[in-house]
């Protein structure tokens, strides 16, 4: 096995990557400059295809809740703001800098998938529930997998062998990972969350997504998104083995006082309709395309 310093250690060394990709670089420069224009900003987003279609599906998601269509992304800086703006960019950055294509283990459309419904849920959830709604829910959503990319791709044999006791014995996501590596994706993703220089309540919600209870600087935003990360495993329509066995912390679900099964069930139903009704928009989106 390997140790656990030694992970830490080259986690801490990505590792080469550079502490933000060059966009989200330029982007919050454009957004931190009082003179900046919505079209200029527009401009520069847009020279980036991958990157336009993924916020504008995020503006268009039905958890955000906007009643119009959002079809350009000079329109999306009106409707979203450039703070909201700015943390999507960057955290879409993110995300997609440390991800590798599909393989035999690893499904990347399924693993963004399941990044950004927790991230759309967290947020959503967060407001249902009568807390401030900062960006910073979106994104520790979006991000709190982000482990699961570093095994991927820089323990590549590691996270095979992962993959398969998970595929062959009852071993849950975070015994797996230990008894391969000795430490968890969201031990790992911690890790890069600090060696990146994110808000500490970032880094604690990222490093506790799995075991809630052990938080003790931001409760709320760490059972909001451990919370949503289980809504969106069960609302998924494939399994999402790389967070296999993960369910409800009970001093979670305490800390939301969502402990009633009957209002939980509601708040399940409604973000299923919600989904529901962000997979149709969006394929009526791209057929309008
Ligand atoms: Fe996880
Ligand atoms: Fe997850």
């Amino acid at each position: 096995m390997m140790s656990p310093d030694y992970i830490k250690e080259k986690v801490q060394t990505i590792i080469q990557l550079p502490a933000l990709p060059t966009i989200a670089m330029e982007v919050v420069e454009l957004v931190d400059n009082p003179k900046t224009s919505a079209s200029r900003l527009g401009k520069l987003i847009s020279t980036d295809q991958a990157l336009t279609a993924k916020v504008l599906k995020i503006a268009n998601s039905p958890f955000y809740g906007f009643p119009r269509r959002i079809s350009t992304i000079d329109f999306a800086i009106i409707v979203l703001g450039y703070d909201a703006l700015k943390e999507i960019v960057i955290s879409i950055s993110l995300v997609s800098s440390l991800q590798k294509k599909s393989d035999a283990v690893f499904d990347a459309k399924g693993f963004w998938d399941h990044s950004i419904t927790s991230g759309v849920i967290a947020r959503r959830l967060a407001r249902d529930l009568g807390y401030r709604v900062s960006g910073e829910v979106f994104v520790g959503g979006l991000l709190h997998d982000m482990g699961i990319s570093v095994l991927h791709r820089y323990f590549r044999n590691e996270y095979k062998r992962i993959v398969e006791i998970l595929q062959e014995t009852d071993l849950n996501a975070i015994e797996a990972e230990e008894s391969v590596l000795g430490v968890t994706h969201a031990e790992v993703g911690g890790w890069l969350a600090e060696r990146w220089n994110l808000p500490d309540h970032l880094v604690e919600a990222i490093r506790f997504h799995h075991s809630p209870s052990r938080a003790d600087k931001n409760k709320d935003l760490v059972a909001l998104i451990h919370c949503a990360d289980v809504f969106a495993i069960r609302m998924s329509a494939q399994a999402v083995d790389f967070d296999k066995g993960l369910d409800f912390d009970s001093q979670s679900l305490d800390h939301l006082q969502l402990t009633d099964p009957q209002v939980l069930d509601q708040y399940m139903q409604s973000y299923r309709d919600l989904i529901k009704a962000d997979l149709e928009q969006v394929t009526q989106f791209e057929n309008a395309r």
